[in-house]
């Protein structure tokens, strides 16, 4: 490489080289790791053991619906017992097909239904069936295979708020058509109001049985930490303060376990970039930063172009003059912006929503003002520094150009209007 010295990288392989070493075994904070024990699950872990055991004999296990907030063990338990399922199953030579779905990364039914097929080695193409047709195969083929087939639908919450429950409920009707293979369904939902939004039929043949995760409490927590920290970090690298703080900050927040072990990890890079011996308080606070701000510029990145204009314009009229703003000024830029970008601007009364979307998200704060007899007024300000929300819009190819942009409206008029 041209003008590049010679020892430019020997720098930064040797400091690697030579850091004191924090983890031993990152790979065990990630989501997806599957510990060998979950403390403070047994009871939810053997309640479901029972309830699938009937598998081994060849009865149709019962329905269980799964639900919980996220973070509290469901997706890790099931994939627990499922596992020792299938081994307890070949054991005994009981014909059991386990199908673990996870609904949302799996995006549409067809897909679903394909994973489904593929599982009892039916083959499906990409495209080209209808999923009638895909479940019509489905269904002939499982029923040729004398099986009993539990299907976990994990996130199905996902597939229902997609308005697409038709699978559904043909998941919970299969029995009728099935004459030598049964199905068995456990669906897993983070959304505690999922009842409210589920056909009444589906509902009540999915919750046969209903199996509840409470958040973990601190403690609880705690314990957790301390476990998985044994084969992630080296020894001595932990502080108890550490391990404390991170159980007392996901516990405030939900009793998440996959958020503290988030900043279980993330302090754990913190401190060995900082190339310090030990994981401190310090560097869990430091985590939480580190991942409130990428939490804010992925929300930020993830918002539909118009809201995101909204918010580009809430950015500018903060910039020029500091204060809150009210609707009315933001939709002057907004429709501008929109001018800029050659799109249709939505309607007042729509951004007016998508305010209130982005007020519920947090990204911004709607106060209401009392305007004495003129009535009242919404007060908009951004909960967000202005450097996130450069850093989260550089990256989009069309809003890119519109973060030093000058709106022209500013200088035309500055009459306060609502
Ligand atoms: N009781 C537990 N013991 C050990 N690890 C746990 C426990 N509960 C949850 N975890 C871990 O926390 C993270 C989140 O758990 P997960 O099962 O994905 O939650 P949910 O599916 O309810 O959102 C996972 O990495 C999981 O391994
Ligand atoms: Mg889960």
């Amino acid at each position: 490489m041209e003008g590049a010295e010679p020892g430019i990288l020997d720098e930064v392989f040797d400091n690697f080289f030579n850091s004191v070493t924090i983890f031993k075994d990152r790979e065990v904070l990630r989501h997806d790791y599957l510990p060998e024990r979950l403390p403070h699950r047994e009871e939810q872990i053997k309640k479901l053991g029972m309830i699938l055991a009937p598998v081994l004999k060849g009865a149709r296990p019962s329905n269980v619906f799964i639900y919980g907030k996220t973070g509290t063990g469901k997706t890790a338990v099931t994939k627990y017992v499922l596992n020792r399922l299938k081994i307890k199953a070949l054991e005994f030579n009981a014909p059991v097909d386990v199908c673990y779905i996870n609904c949302r990364l799996a995006g549409t039914e067809y897909r679903i239904i394909t994973s489904l097929c593929r599982e009892i080695s039916i083959s499906v193409p990409f495209t080209g069936l209808s999923v009638g047709e895909v479940f019509d195969r489905f269904k002939t083929g499982l029923d040729k295979r004398k099986t009993i087939m539990i299907i976990t639908l994990d996130e199905v919450d996902a597939l229902v708020k997609n308005r697409s429950d038709m699978l559904l409920y043909e998941l919970t009707r299969i029995n009728e058509f099935l004459t030598r293979s049964k199905v068995s369904l456990i669906g897993i939902s983070n959304d505690l109001r999922l009842k409210e939004f589920l056909d009444p039929r589906v509902l009540s043949s999915l919750s046969e049985e209903e199996l509840v995760f409470r958040p973990y409490d601190a403690t609880e927590l705690r314990n957790i930490l301390t476990e998985r920290a044994k084969i992630a970090f080296h020894e001595g690298v932990l502080s108890e303060g550490a391990i404390s703080l991170c159980a007392a900050l996901a516990a405030a927040e939900h009793g998440d376990a996959r958020r503290a072990l988030d900043l279980l990890r993330v302090a754990g890079e913190v401190a060995e970039r900082k190339r310090a011996k030990v994981i401190t308080e310090d560097h869990v606070r430091e985590a939480e930063k580190l991942i409130e701000h990428n939490r804010v510029v992925e929300a930020l990145s993830n918002l539909t172009l118009h809201s995101k204009l909204v918010v580009l314009s809430i950015f500018h009229i903060m910039r020029k003059n500091g204060c809150r703003t009210v609707t009315g000024e933001i939709y002057d830029v907004y429709t501008e912006l929109c001018g800029e970008l050659g799109i249709t601007p939505l309607t007042q009364r729509r951004v007016s929503t998508l305010i209130n979307e982005l007020d519920a998200m947090g990204l911004l704060n709607a106060q209401v003002v009392s305007m004495g007899r003129y009535g009242r007024t919404k007060k908009i300000r951004l909960e967000v520094p202005r450097t996130i929300i450069k850093e989260a819009f550089s990256g989009d190819s069309r809003l890119g150009s519109l973060i030093d942009y000058e709106p022209k409206c500013f200088t035309k008029n500055t009459s306060n209007r609502d």
